[in-house]
């Protein structure tokens, strides 16, 4: 019963990393797809090379048979030894290799631009509209579905590596230097994207979601990203909206169309609207929000955001309530 259930748990594992918004083996773009291609074909590949010695190896010790002469067992040591796998990890090698140029080559004229910039530990992310305006928000990105898209990568402190395994390959952002990454999703859904560089205490925390969508809800979706933030509209909203500039928020975040105008944090304009709050670190919701202000370094060790456990509790569910309210 012990090799069942290991067998069990091993085939669940296996299936489980097939699955996901986070699996290079569930692809929604064109790159995930050739690279999963890519992976299976070497499964394959590797499969027939590996039967074929076992197999001779299985053959030779169980199935009884007269001996056969020392040239004839050498060119079966040479056939299943040498010849077999030089050819199949050749051509595989030969296949893999000639990827690479299309996975590398520039998006075609015309495909959408975003930058992408790695701080420790979250992504500063800025679109572009049709008309070349840029808007800047953070852990998220948004894509429309069929289009080429040019992502430009930067970080401001170390290495990091933006990875969106649903959707393409990986590549690392280095003090210094703008890298490039061609990604074209073809398949709506919510993707998890992950810092994939080792980056400092809370590199586990340092993940974003990949949204796409239609085109048409893209352009929605852009157009309202572009305007200024929602006025406050309850009493506990316009009480945290006064509390955000009175301790100092504003200094690090901007809020735009209010007088927070910090570069130093993420933009805040429409952050109730995000997947996640923290990069990754919690749901999002108003409860997310307030644990979130009053003890950020419980969360994730090392954040450069300080603490605001001293405000009375009526106060931080009224930054909640406003923050939430930033559609
Ligand atoms: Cu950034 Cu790991």
């Amino acid at each position: 019963t012990r090799g069942a259930l290991g067998t069990a748990s091993a085939a669940l594992v296996l299936a489980v990393g097939c699955r996901g918004p986070q699996s290079a083996l569930d692809p929604g773009g064109r790159e995930a797809a050739q690279l999963a291609d890519l992976f299976w074909l070497m499964t394959w590949g590797s499969a027939v090379v590996w039967l074929a010695s076992v197999g001779l190896a299985v053959y030779a010790a169980y199935v009884p048979r007269a001996p056969i002469s020392t040239d004839a067992a050498n060119r079966l040591v040479v056939v299943f030894g040498a010849v077999i796998p030089t050819l199949v990890l050749g051509a595989l090698l030969v296949h893999g290799l000639g990827m690479i140029p299309g996975l590398l080559a520039p998006a075609p004229r015309g495909a959408l631009e975003i930058e992408v910039v790695g701080e420790q530990w979250w992504w500063r992310v800025r679109h572009r509209d049709a008309d070349g305006r840029i808007v800047e928000s953070a852990n998220e990105l948004r894509l429309p579905a069929g289009v080429p898209v040019q992502l430009s990568l930067e970080t401001r402190d170390v290495i990091h590596a933006f990875w969106i395994p649903a959707l393409g390959g990986k590549v690392d952002m280095i003090p210094g230097r703008r890298t490039q990454l061609r990604l074209e999703p073809t398949r709506p859904g919510v993707y998890r994207g992950v810092c994939a560089e080792y980056c400092g205490t809370s590199h586990t925390w340092m993940a974003f979601a990949a949204i796409v969508e239609t085109q048409r809800d893209h352009e929605a979706w852009l157009a309202h990203e572009l305007g200024d933030a929602l006025e406050p509209t309850t009493a506990i909203a316009r009480r945290g909206a006064s509390l955000f500039l009175e301790n100092g928020c504003s200094a690090c975040h901007a809020i735009r169309g209010t007088a927070a105008d910090g570069t130093v944090g993420p933009d805040l304009t429409h952050v109730g609207s995000r997947h996640t709050i923290g990069a990754g670190r919690l749901d999002r919701g108003p409860e997310a929000l307030r644990r979130w202000i009053a003890d950020p370094e419980r969360l994730k060790s090392g954040v450069h955001m300080p603490a605001f456990e001293m405000l009375p509790g009526d106060e931080l569910d009224a930054l909640a309530a406003y923050l939430e309210s930033l559609r």
